[in-house]
């Protein structure tokens, strides 16, 4: 049986960079992974240019049962020592809204930078492996059955990711793990997804696929993102959007503003006052896209012009355009999440390792864990920094 000081299940994010870094320490890493290839959601992240951190990360950019947990791990690596890392390999990066930094070029250049530094730090990376059993020796090692062969190791790190992207490779295995060595894994759902319509709802807006307004939207728990709103043919989708879904729970309605930064009111007031004769229809349009202006509104009131409009109308008018409240039929789910959300009980971890607390030698790294990040950089940046404190301490 081949003995590995540690064995990581994982050749993604978190799992390489945890490799890299116990090879640095000088301990005989083995990765493995059932797919062809490793880092494939870092290949098609960021639209292929991998949002690879962020300039600021603090702990409340992440959502996670006991937002202490993570503290720890991202002060001891920061989203500066990776941009260094990535300086040092030569990946020339561009920072885009809210201190988001993605590759100018590929998000291939992160793969590369992350294999480059197992193979510097001397961690293997076996791929097309499949995992089929695993177990605890009396010894306190972990025997792996793989369609490969009987491995033993150490120290075992779960690096699987989490269900997001079935296709890409996701899989429950690290819940599934986690449940047979006794941890607690707390319920999962799609995080960072677009919502669907119901169906009147995609009669009436699925005409305005493809429109993006700027937007204010806030979820039933307070929670508020200022970001674009993008229609397309299933439901509302872009930025403002996933980062509500994180925060939104299946019945609730969330509440839209569409002119965010202008004082509604006063703008309606001042249309009235300057242009009396104007209809609604083009006094709305000045402000958005027609088609968006036709949908929201009933074609009765549009063709009235603004000194037509009774103080009721107006209002109504004003409402739904600072806080459109609109309930959505559910999200496209872990098909197209960027994310889950729940996962291994970060209660049954240490913070500062990542290792189980009730079983030796057994971690759990990146987003198998329950803990997920805003959009902008800040899961990978969690994949980084969990997948060094683990690194360090295997
Ligand atoms: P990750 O999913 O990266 O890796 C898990 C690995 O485990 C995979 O290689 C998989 O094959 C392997 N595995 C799974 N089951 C296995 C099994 N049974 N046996 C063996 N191996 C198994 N985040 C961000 O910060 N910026 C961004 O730009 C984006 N963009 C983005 C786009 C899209 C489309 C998605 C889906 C996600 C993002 N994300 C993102 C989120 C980010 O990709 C994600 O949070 C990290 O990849 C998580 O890293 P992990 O290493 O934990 O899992």
């Amino acid at each position: 049986m081949k003995h590995h000081d540690v064995i990581i299940i994982g050749a993604g994010a978190a799992g390489l960079m945890c490799a890299a870094t116990a090879g640095y320490r000088g301990r005989d890493v083995l990765v493995l992974d059932n797919a062809k290839q490793a880092g494939r959601k870092i290949l098609i992240s960021g639209g292929g240019r991998c949002n690879f951190t962020n300039q600021k990360v603090e702990s409340n950019n992440f959502i996670c049962s006991n937002n202490h947990f993570v503290k720890s791990a991202l002060a001891r690596y920061r989203s500066s020592d990776f941009i260094e890392l990535v300086e040092r390999h030569g990946i020339e990066y561009h920072e885009r809204d809210h201190g988001q930094l993605f590759c100018n070029d590929s998000a291939k250049e992160i793969v590369t930078m992350l294999m480059t530094e197992c193979e510097w730090a001397g961690a293997k990376v076996k791929l097309r492996t499949e995992i089929n059993a695993i177990v605890k020796l009396e010894s306190g090692q972990f025997q792996l059955t793989t369609d490969k062969g009987e491995l033993v190791c150490d120290s075992l790190v779960i690096a699987t990711g989490g269900l997001s992207m079935p296709k890409l490779g996701a899989s429950p295995f690290g819940y599934h793990l986690a449940e047979q060595f006794g941890l607690k894994v707390l319920p999962t759902h799609a995080g960072l997804v677009p919502f669907t319509w119901h169906s009147d709802q995609k009669i009436k807006f699925e005409p305005l696929s493809g429109i993006a307004v700027p937007s204010t939207i806030t979820a039933k728990d307070g929670t508020q993102f200022s970001e674009a709103l993008l229609f397309t043919h299933r439901g509302l989708s872009g930025p403002a959007i996933l980062q509500i879904s994180n925060f939104w729970k299946p019945g609730e309605t969330i509440s839209i503003n569409l002119l965010p930064g202008i004082d509604v009111r006063a703008a309606i007031g001042l249309v009235l006052a300057n242009h009396p004769k104007q209809n609604l229809r083009n006094s709305l349009s000045h402000w958005l896209p027609k088609r968006l202006v036709e949908a929201l509104f009933e074609e009765t009131l549009l063709n009235k012009s603004m000194n037509q409009l009774i103080h009721s109308e107006l209002e109504q008018v004003a409402v739904s355009l600072e806080s459109w409240e609109i309930l959505m039929n559910g999200t496209e789910g872990y098909r197209t999440a960027e994310v889950t959300l729940g996962g291994v009980d970060t209660d049954e971890l240490s913070s500062k390792t990542m290792e189980a607390k009730s079983v030796s030698g057994l971690f759990f790294i990146g987003e198998v864990m329950d803990v997920s990040g805003w959009l902008g950089g800040f899961n990978f940046q969690w994949a980084w920094s969990s997948g060094v404190a683990a690194g360090q301490a295997v």
